[in-house]
């Protein structure tokens, strides 16, 4: 069979209506931190912990996003993206957490999204990503419960000015991060070290998913989507030996099914329940909470970096985890007896290994445990050691062969039935890389953070060619 003669979707790869984007979040590229009635949020205090950041770094300036948004929207549609994903800071919406809304902070998002529309790209608004108002987290954070309540209200704030204008809704990014690096391993924000409370917090996310979705839902118009972004983890056992598989099975549990099941099933695993009985005995799950975390939504978010490789422990050969998370104490509550590997490849920047084939084996997996969910890959891309030659260019040849890679993987889990609909690729711009301050470089578009001047990088060209004939160049 020819080329020419395979059907459409193989051969052009993307189907029809694919959504071609980039994805942000607010306090890694707005600055503004103290303009306009915003409060600090957790992020704004954590990197004003000594050595929590690289170099001291904040947000305070960040990328200048919120003076820069028009110069900004015009990179994209310069870039010909059909829709963009950010965040809405919370405190920036709703100072300190609860009460009212501010005014001016909405205002800020309402000439986001109306550029936006004016250059036909279409708004994708996340309304959690990582920025707890630090009042939320003085009065506990989210182990405690009524921050799953304080967060419908924000949602019920946010829908009810710019939910006219927005499509598509996510409640949270990456809940995993929140409540597993923000208060198990504590390299980010707010850096709390409690296996115990990490799964408190992990389950009080899901019920504020829940709570948002019902709250979104309530004040958005019905053709309007909601969603929620996972970084599930692409799971292998190193050998097929039981221990191994064990681990796997345990790792997948903390990753995925922790998730999975109780959005889609209303169920949390019986399996992970019993690997982590030492740490808590799960009490925070309150009658109805299943119910409402199990709440319909319209499509799933997946994050995809590189691939989770895990071992049984080999106490003759102890290892250090390498799970592609920084820290000390290990962000995975009861893990004893399970080892974290690289897998093979090169790496990027942040020294992940490059391993396009992670994507694939997600998305089909999604494609059998949730019939019929369409999908979003919501974030994907890689960190290089960027910078601008003498004429001003960037080239970045590893990030184009990143992207071809990882690309080349969803059109063949799409032409092997998984119903993605749409990717974003990560990152727009260089900005915030949390707890590595500025010293990581995501973007398409280079950011000298000094002059804020912006490049598109050759990879914002080979992404635009893509994005303009949905076909990956050979
Ligand atoms: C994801 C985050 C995003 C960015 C990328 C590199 O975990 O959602 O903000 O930091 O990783």
């Amino acid at each position: 069979m020819t080329v020419e003669a395979l059907p459409s979707p193989v051969r052009t790869g993307f189907p029809t209506g694919f959504v071609w984007g980039a994805a942000t979040a607010a306090y890694q590229i707005e600055g503004a931190a103290g303009e306009d009635g915003r409060t600090p949020s957790i992020w704004d205090t954590f990197s004003r912990v000594p050595g929590a950041v690289r170099n001291g770094d904040t947000g305070d300036i960040a990328a200048d996003h919120y003076h820069r948004y028009r110069d900004d929207v015009a990179l994209m549609a310069e870039l010909g993206l059909g829709a963009y994903r950010f965040s809405l800071s919370w405190p920036r919406i709703q100072p300190g957490g609860r009460g009212p809304a501010n005014p001016a902070g909405l205002d800020f998002y309402d000439r986001l999204v109306d550029e936006l529309l004016a250059h036909g790209i279409t708004p994708v608004a996340t309304l959690y990503h990582w920025d707890l108002p630090q009042e939320l987290e003085s009065a506990g954070g989210w182990p405690v419960r009524d921050t799953a309540y304080r967060f419908a209200e924000y949602a019920q704030l946010a829908a009810g000015r710019l939910g006219d204008r927005i499509p598509t809704w996510t409640t949270l990014n990456e809940p995993w991060c929140s409540a597993f690096l923000g208060y198990g391993s504590g390299v980010h924000a707010p850096g709390r070290t409690d296996p115990a409370d990490a799964l408190a917090a992990h389950h009080h996310l899901l019920l504020a998913h829940g709570l948002g979705t019902a709250a979104l839902r309530a004040e958005l118009p019905a053709a309007a989507q909601v969603s929620l972004t996972l970084n599930l983890a692409a799971v292998r056992p190193l050998s097929t030996d039981p221990g191994d598989l064990d681990a796997a099975r345990r790792v997948d549990g903390l990753a995925n099914r922790i998730f999975l099941d109780p959005v889609f099933h209303g169920r949390y695993p019986a399996d992970v329940l019993a690997d982590t009985a030492a740490v808590t005995d799960w009490s925070f799950v309150h009658d109805g909470d299943l119910a409402e975390i199990s709440r319909p939504i319209d499509s799933l978010g997946i994050n995809y970096y590189t691939p989770t490789v895990v071992a049984a422990d080999d106490p003759a050969a102890p290892a250090p985890r390498q799970d592609g998370h920084q820290g000390e104490r290990s962000p995975w509550p009861a893990d004893a007896g399970i080892r974290f590997l690289p897998a093979e490849g090169s790496r990027t920047a942040m020294g992940w290994p490059v391993d396009a084939d992670g994507l694939y084996e997600l998305l089909t997996r999604l494609r059998d445990d949730l019939p019929g969910t369409p999908l979003l890959v919501t974030e994907n891309g890689a960190a290089y050691e960027d910078y601008s030659d003498p004429s001003g260019a960037v080239h970045d040849p590893e990030r184009v062969a990143y992207l071809h890679g990882h690309l080349s993987a969803v059109r063949r889990a799409i032409a092997d039935g998984a119903p993605v609909n749409g990717y974003f690729l990560w990152s727009l711009l260089d900005n915030f890389e949390w707890a590595y301050g500025y010293s990581k470089r995501f973007g398409i578009v280079h950011v000298d953070f000094a002059s804020q001047r912006r490049t598109p990088k050759d990879s914002a060209r080979w992404y635009a060619a893509v994005v303009r004939t949905g076909e990956l160049p050979d």
